[in-house]
């Protein structure tokens, strides 16, 4: 109903935008000829709101016209230049963040539901922003929230395994119990709030927060701001009601938390903006800005890490290769899994840390990834011009046959010789003469750039693996995992992340010896 209302609008805005456009041609210098090839135009964006892979077509095309390593179509009547090489790519990425920006578009819908944060930021704001973010994810901070994570983790363990007590054979769909957990774990680590929706429900909150982003990415891909439209706009998604409560939520959040600074809540994500705002001087953050990077936070961190160790369940359960085994072997090696510490899960589990990439790498949250230009740039000498779109194609680049020691470009074939365009969990490891397996972790040269790169890298990055890893071994100490039977084919979908399209539904079977 939303959609179908949207896309009459959309229509009616096309045609205005579309002699808007004609209009300004004279005001405007002629685009330069270019070289890449044209996809013909093809009407695909309105089914991004269903189950098509925008992903996955646009991979289709790069084998087809990306030779050049660009080529331009039209996604939803907006020109895209697809990037699809690393070459190109990083002639781009130096550009960032303030000649190539975040779409336009991505913003604007951000704001527009209240996560005006340092996602969408651009400019001074999000240097400033940046500032006060990125210290409370850094290692020495990631290091201080691995036991809140131990908790959740701990508690997701218990309820399967309840669960299983009473019907050692049940079908366990693990989708929604994996979100709650992260959704637990970030406002454990983002204001020192205790949600415990694993154990309780999500309630309201899980539901309003993925309506929230399906909202965001609609009013994201849309080329008219539908909503904002005077009156009617923000009621036309729903997004107003929504907003108001989030926003609140948040509010409350920011101002329990300055009425009531304890010793355990200066350890967390809330606690040190505040702190890093302080010191500032100057308050450089407004309660509107908090208010947006709490959402952000939550926008950010828990669908991807969510979908991330959901995948790679996925994979363990389908594996037909041992690897199951060998994974629990490597844990079981570590002293404790259920006390270790950050450098103990990122150095003694280089298998699993591989699965964990190739994961990132092939079946991650962010395939593609869009941007702007507000001044003219360059790829391989041609210019093109301001507010141009580009679509940029991470996984694609990753598939570069053939690795190149001394440019380190091109993907790995890891342990396995296995090409690259296949999954293999062990695509990163490497053995030395003595037989020892060590993590080889990808690079841009490799191409790989699931968490972005440069200065607006993912700041949560270090967060999300430590998290998955420690999932992932809570998870497979206590239970041999595998898919249930006739199980339905597994694809993926891109919204604003790539998640997979079905509910994942595993048979756990208790182990019977643990360590510690
Ligand atoms: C598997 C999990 C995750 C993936 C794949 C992922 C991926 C990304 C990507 C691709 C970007 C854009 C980078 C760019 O502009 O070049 C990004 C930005 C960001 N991520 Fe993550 N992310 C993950 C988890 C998290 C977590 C757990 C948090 C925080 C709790 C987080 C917070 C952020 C923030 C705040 C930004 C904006 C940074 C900026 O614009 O300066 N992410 N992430
Ligand atoms: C027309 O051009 C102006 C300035 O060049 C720009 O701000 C505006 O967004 C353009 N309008 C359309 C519909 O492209
Ligand atoms: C302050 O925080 C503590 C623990 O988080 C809580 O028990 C207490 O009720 C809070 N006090 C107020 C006034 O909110
Ligand atoms: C921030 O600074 C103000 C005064 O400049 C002080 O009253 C307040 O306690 C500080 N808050 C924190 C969390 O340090
Ligand atoms: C499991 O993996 C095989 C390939 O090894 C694949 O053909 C099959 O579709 C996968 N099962 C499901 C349920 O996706």
């Amino acid at each position: 109903m939303i959609l179908l209302l949207i896309s009459l609008l959309l229509l009616a805005g096309v045609i205005f935008v579309e002699f808007n456009r004609k209009n300004n041609k004279t005001t405007k210098q002629p685009p330069k000829r270019n070289p890449w090839p044209k996809v013909p135009n093809v009407f695909i964006g309105i089914k991004l709101g269903s189950k098509a892979n925008i992903a996955d077509i646009l991979e289709g095309w790069a084998k087809q016209y990306g030779q050049q390593g660009v080529f331009e179509t039209r996604l939803l009547f907006q020109r895209f230049y697809v990037i699809c090489s690393e070459k190109a790519i990083s002639q781009l990425e130096q550009k960032r963040p303030y000649v190539i920006t975040r779409r336009k578009n991505l913003v604007s819908a951000f704001n527009s539901i209240g996560a005006n944060g340092l996602f969408s930021a651009e400019g001074d704001t999000w240097k400033k922003d940046r500032r006060i973010v990125a210290p409370s994810l850094n290692h020495k901070n990631v290091e201080k929230y691995v036991t809140k994570i131990q908790l959740v983790a701990g508690r997701l363990v218990e309820k399967w395994s309840k669960v299983i007590d009473k019907d050692p054979d049940i079908q366990i769909a693990i989708n929604d119990d994996i979100i709650l957990s992260a959704v637990d774990v970030i406002s454990l680590v983002a204001f020192a709030k205790d949600l415990n929706t694993v154990t309780h429900g999500g309630g309201e909150l899980s539901s309003v927060l993925a309506k929230l982003f399906e909202i965001m990415m609609i009013r994201t891909v849309m080329p008219i701001k539908y909503y904002k439209i005077p009156i009617i706009g923000q009621h036309l998604d729903g997004g107003k009601k929504l907003k108001k409560y989030v926003v609140d939520l948040m509010q409350n959040v920011v101002d329990d938390f300055k009425n009531n600074v304890s010793e355990d809540k200066s350890a967390t994500f809330l606690g040190r903006m505040i702190e890093f705002n302080n010191k500032t001087g100057d308050d450089s953050m407004s309660m509107e800005r908090f208010v947006g990077n709490l959402l952000t936070m939550f926008g950010a961190g828990s669908e991807t890490t969510a979908s991330t160790l959901t995948m790679c369940l996925y994979e363990i359960a389908n594996d037909t290769t041992g690897l199951q085994n060998e994974l629990y072997k490597e844990m079981s090696q570590m002293v404790s899994i259920v006390n270790a510490d950050l450098d103990a899960y990122f150095t003694c589990l280089p298998r699993l840390r591989s699965l964990v990439y190739e994961v990132l790498r092939l079946k991650g949250p962010t395939p593609i990834f869009g941007v702007e230009n507000v001044e003219p740039v360059e790829i391989n000498g041609v210019t093109i011009p301001t507010g141009s779109y580009f679509m940029f194609l991470h996984k694609y680049i990753t598939e570069v046959e053939s690795f190149d020691e001394t440019t380190g470009k091109g993907t790995r074939r890891g342990l396995l010789n296995t090409p690259i365009h296949e999954f293999c969990a062990r695509r990163c490891l490497k053995q030395d003469e003595d037989g020892q397996i060590s993590f080889v972790k990808p690079t841009y040269g490799t191409g790989f750039r699931t968490f972005g790169s440069g200065l607006r890298i993912c700041p949560g990055k270090e967060l999300a693996e430590v998290e998955i890893l420690v999932f992932l071994t809570f998870i497979l100490r206590e239970f041999e995992i595998s898919l249930s039977p006739n199980h339905p084919k597994i694809t993926m979908v891109t919204q604003l992340a790539q998640r997979a399209s079905e509910d994942i539904c595993l048979i756990m079977k208790k182990r019977k010896t643990k360590d510690s």
